[in-house]
């Protein structure tokens, strides 16, 4: 039983399998076959569809736009034994060319020639008397320069999201972004569209600042858009002024407060002291500080795009010495004035140079003997050890000692005297 309904389920599969073998062979004696020459097709060039495989000979072609061969579509039609052989429809002529082997070429080609083209032979003598064939050619255009557009001029960090598009005429295309000559980074944040066309970056931070690019390409050319430079706009952050407080400033001196801050675009500074408006840049020049200028400086950062603002204050205090230090670098005296002080110290010091040394050669003009000089000085410096060398030998040093003593008369007043210049010493002191 079981082995009856076996064989009938295969002796089925067996009338299935034939039917279809022998379509099949039918199918692969009656193929024609196109091909485009060549492969891919630009605006401009010319395409021919050839075609071969055919039996028989042959009494009768024609080809079509499309998939289908209906006298609606056709294109052209040719019969060997006809003259001309070839009749073609109005849009066609001067368009195409046709061969006797049923080949056509098709010239100058253009976007709307894009498509499929179908071609239904005639023939006597071979297995099939009507053999038809389909081929699709694709028309490429030679991609032009995109270029990359963007719906914020500066979106602002941690609020705005961004989409670039690569705006381009072509249709049939790849589209690739780069930033920074860099694939993508690949975040939540970032997403293509539309084939690759927009490129959107939500939330954006200063990181995504950099250059994008889009690059278009078909399987015949390529072309790459200019950079399109993205800023994000962020800040003022780190408000900061320099030199940092507390400032201890004297009184007349100059000083120079600057704001700093990291902001995109350049942000507006105010300054203020005590809450009263001092300035609109970034530096603060104060010079001759008077007590006035004494206080709480607050510098403020305004960033007019992300309408954010930051500050940053300094004490400064105002010492009256003015005479003292230049503890910020700026509250120091004039050039002119160190220069002043240096060349009057200079002209005294000349000055006395001069005198002393005017002094010393009057004495020496005046005194004859330069050891009796010396022992004039040596007794000057010290009485007491004068007295005690008293010996014979220095006793006629004292003579004449005692008389040079009398010749400048009032000139040497305090010469210390032995017992005998006593009187003298005394004398001398009278004039
Ligand atoms: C058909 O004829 C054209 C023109 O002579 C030739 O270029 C083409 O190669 C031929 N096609 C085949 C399949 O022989
Ligand atoms: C050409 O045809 C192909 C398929 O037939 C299609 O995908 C493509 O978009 C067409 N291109 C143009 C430029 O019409
Ligand atoms: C944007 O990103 C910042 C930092 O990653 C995050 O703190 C903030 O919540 C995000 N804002 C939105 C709207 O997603
Ligand atoms: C879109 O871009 C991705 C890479 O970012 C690429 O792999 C893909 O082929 C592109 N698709 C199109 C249609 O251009
Ligand atoms: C600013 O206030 C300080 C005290 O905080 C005071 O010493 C100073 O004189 C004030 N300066 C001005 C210009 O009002
Ligand atoms: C200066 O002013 C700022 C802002 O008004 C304040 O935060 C800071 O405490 C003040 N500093 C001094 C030393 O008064
Ligand atoms: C200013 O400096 C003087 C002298 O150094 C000091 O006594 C005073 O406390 C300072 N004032 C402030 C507000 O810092």
């Amino acid at each position: 039983m079981d082995l009856i309904v076996c064989s009938r389920a295969l002796a089925i599969r067996g009338v299935i399998l034939t039917v279809f073998l022998s379509l099949w062979s039918q199918q692969i004696s009656a193929q024609v076959s196109v091909v485009p020459i060549p492969k891919t097709v630009m605006v401009g060039e010319n395409v021919l569809l050839s075609v071969s495989g055919v039996t028989g000979t042959i009494l009768l072609f024609s080809w079509h736009k499309g998939e289908r061969s209906t006298d609606k579509n056709q294109m052209l039609n040719y019969s060997p034994n006809t003259t001309p052989p070839e009749q073609i429809e109005e849009p066609y002529k001067g368009r195409v060319r046709v061969f006797p082997n049923c080949s056509m070429e098709i010239l100058g080609v253009n976007t709307n020639d894009n498509g499929s083209y179908t071609v239904s032979i005639q023939t006597r003598g071979g297995q099939q008397q009507q053999q038809q064939a389909t081929v699709t050619i694709i028309v490429y255009e030679k991609v032009s320069k995109p270029n990359v557009t963007s719906n914020l001029a500066c979106p602002v960090e941690y609020k705005d999201s961004i989409t670039l598009t690569c705006v381009t005429t072509n249709t049939t295309q790849i589209i690739l972004w780069s930033k920074d000559s860099q694939k993508l980074p690949s975040d939540d944040r970032t997403s293509l569209s539309q084939e690759n066309r927009t490129l959107t970056i939500t939330n954006v931070s200063s990181a995504d600042s950099g250059n994008y690019q889009c690059e278009v390409m078909n399987s015949v050319s390529h072309s790459t858009s200019d950079l399109y430079t993205l800023t994000v706009c962020y800040g003022p952050k780190n408000v900061k002024i320099t030199p940092q407080g507390p400032i201890t400033q004297p009184l007349k001196s100059q000083l120079t407060l600057n704001c700093m801050a990291e902001s995109v675009p350049a942000p507006d500074y105010t300054w203020t002291l005590n809450g009263t408006i001092k300035g609109h840049e970034g530096k603060l020049v104060l010079t001759e500080i008077t007590i006035h200028d004494q206080g709480n400086y607050t510098c403020e950062a305004n960033n007019s795009v992300t309408q954010l603002s930051g500050s940053a204050s300094v004490y400064v205090n105002v010492t009256g010495n003015a005479a003292s230090g230049t503890d910020n670098g700026s509250g120091s005296l004039p050039g002119w004035a160190i220069a002043v002080i240096v060349i009057a110290i200079l002209i005294v010091v000349a000055l006395i140079a001069a005198c002393v040394y005017y002094f010393l050669l009057r004495d020496k003009s005046k005194s004859n003997d330069i050891s009796m000089k010396e022992s004039t000085l040596n007794s000057r410096s010290d009485p007491h050890l004068r007295s005690s060398s008293k010996n014979p030998a220095t006793t006629g040093e004292e003579v004449n000692y005692s008389e040079v003593t009398f010749k400048p008369g009032a000139l040497k007043p305090t010469q210390p005297k032995l017992k005998e210049n006593t009187t003298e010493y005394a004398e001398i002191s009278r004039t």
